[in-house]
């Protein structure tokens, strides 16, 4: 019995408050793609933890699982772990033994990529999070790359190490001109550094027993009665496959990535429940076309501003602020195709209350035709023009008070905008987030028990 929860937009729809609230259910929480470029914040018991790395349930004790398709950056991960437990908890965190490592190396050539497509006047530029996670998906895929089970084994480390460094040196020297040895980064290229610094990592990977055959721990687990969470990271407009490229991350945050990133059946993983989070307006962090931006006047800039302010719409891992537009009913549509959204939970609601005015896009118009769905290419997309409908605003209202007392509770207006949203996608609605609060939730139905119905 499984639960995937996935980004419908662009990343930093708060999916962790769900996933706090449903992995609570659950006994596994699997992270299936992505790395720490992700970033959310468990509060637990009035205390706050800021993961990237480790799934959230590991704070309250669910056994917490790093799948096959992530990116794991060691140090993050132990000092992530490290600080829990300097806090009294105990996380029991597993890393599959397929998943890739991110190297120092991974960092600086992410760095030095953005950095140069930041000179280019040509608007290349991604706006990644500098994790390293392009250059580490590119090594796996270039069949360079060095996983976590590549670490438990001295020789083959320093066998997978010597070419994958050489290799990522010529990179760094030959297409960025890099003096390596003579730059601050000398240390990140260094075969007999990095190896030294994996072996500390392999005695803790050891030591806490933390690596696992991801397909076959899950399929005990699964077996044994089990109920499994998958977390995605980011969301579908960024998906490496269904996202608007190349303003991506490099992998899919949608639910078919929850079957390869883990091990996990596509069958198993589809007849589970598979809930999008939607935000109640768009944000975006780095570059890329967004059609519905408020970014046109200085009206639409206030707008934006008064949404940022509110919404806290600030990176969790970089803090840059974030743009924001009107909700995209196409990019909604496509992520509910892509994923096969069984339910919708739709976040930020008390955001937009008490706003001078409200849209949502509806379809757009791209060279004299009305269109309803996201183009393919970036180009065609940046050239759309959205369509869109208006809506009744509603008062501020006591997030916490209509959390207790249920949909009813919620102004009339933001029913009829959340409903209509619901519709648009053809998903049930399991959720509305009316709060900053993780408890500021009106809950409808619960993904875990609609499996029991
Ligand atoms: P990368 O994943 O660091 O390579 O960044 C690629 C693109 O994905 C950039 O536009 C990032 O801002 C965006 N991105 C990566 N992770 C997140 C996330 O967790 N939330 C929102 N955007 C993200």
């Amino acid at each position: 019995m499984t639960v995937t929860i996935v980004g419908s937009q662009l990343g930093d729809e708060g999916k962790g408050a769900l996933v706090d609230r449903w992995g609570g259910d659950a006994d596994v929480v699997v992270r299936y793609q992505g790395g720490d470029n992700a970033g959310h914040t468990v509060v637990e018991d009035g205390a706050e933890y800021k993961l990237s790395l480790v799934p959230s349930g590991a704070v309250r004790g669910t056994i917490g699982v790093l799948g096959n398709g992530c990116v794991v950056n060691p140090s993050t991960l132990l000092s992530e772990i490290d600080a829990l437990r300097d806090r009294g908890l105990d996380p029991d965190v597993r890393v599959a033994r397929r998943a890739h490592l991110i190297l120092p190396y991974h960092r600086v050539l992410d760095s030095i990529e953005e950095a140069g497509k930041a000179d280019d006047d040509d608007g290349v530029e991604v706006g990644t999070t500098g994790r390293g996670i392009g250059p580490t998906y590119e090594d796996k895929a270039g069949r360079r790359g060095i996983r976590v089970g590549d670490v438990l084994d001295r020789d083959v480390l320093r066998e997978r190490l010597s070419y994958a460094v050489s290799h990522n040196r010529a990179v760094a020297t030959g297409v960025y001109g890099l003096d390596v040895d003579d730059s601050e980064h000398a240390d990140a290229f260094d075969v007999d550094a990095l190896y030294e610094d994996l072996l500390t990592v392999r005695d803790r990977l050891l030591e806490d027993e933390m690596t696992v055959n991801c397909s076959d721990f899950l399929h005990r687990r699964r077996q044994a009665g089990d109920r499994v969470l998958f977390e995605g990271a980011q969301g579908t407009s960024i998906d490496v496959d269904h996202g608007n490229y190349p303003f991506v991350t490099s992998s899919n945050p949608t639910a078919g990535g929850a079957a390869v990133g883990s091990g996990v059946g596509v069958t198993a993983v589809g007849s589970g429940e598979v809930v999008g989070i939607v935000k109640a307006y768009l944000s975006r962090v780095g570059s890329g076309p967004l059609p519905t931006e408020l970014d046109g006047n200085d009206h639409e800039a206030a707008l934006a501003d008064d949404i940022r302010e509110r919404g806290g719409e600030f990176g969790t891992v970089t803090g840059r602020p974030r743009r924001i537009g009107w909700l995209d009913l196409p990019m909604l549509r496509h992520a509910s195709r892509v994923s096969g959204f069984t339910g919708v939970a739709i976040n930020h609601v008390d955001v937009l209350a008490g706003l001078p005015e409200l849209a949502v896009c509806v379809g757009y118009e791209l060279d004299g035709e009305q269109i309803d769905t996201v183009p393919t290419t970036t180009g065609r997309w940046k050239r759309c023009t959205p369509l869109y409908r208006e809506f009744d605003t509603w008062d501020a209202f006591d997030g916490a008070a209509v959390a207790d007392a249920g949909y009813d509770a919620l102004p009339e207006a933001a029913q009829t905008y959340v409903d209509f949203v619901a519709d648009a996608v053809d998903a049930d609605l399991y959720a509305i987030g009316v709060g900053p609060d993780r408890a500021a939730t009106v809950e409808l139905a619960n993904p875990f028990d609609r499996l029991d119905e």
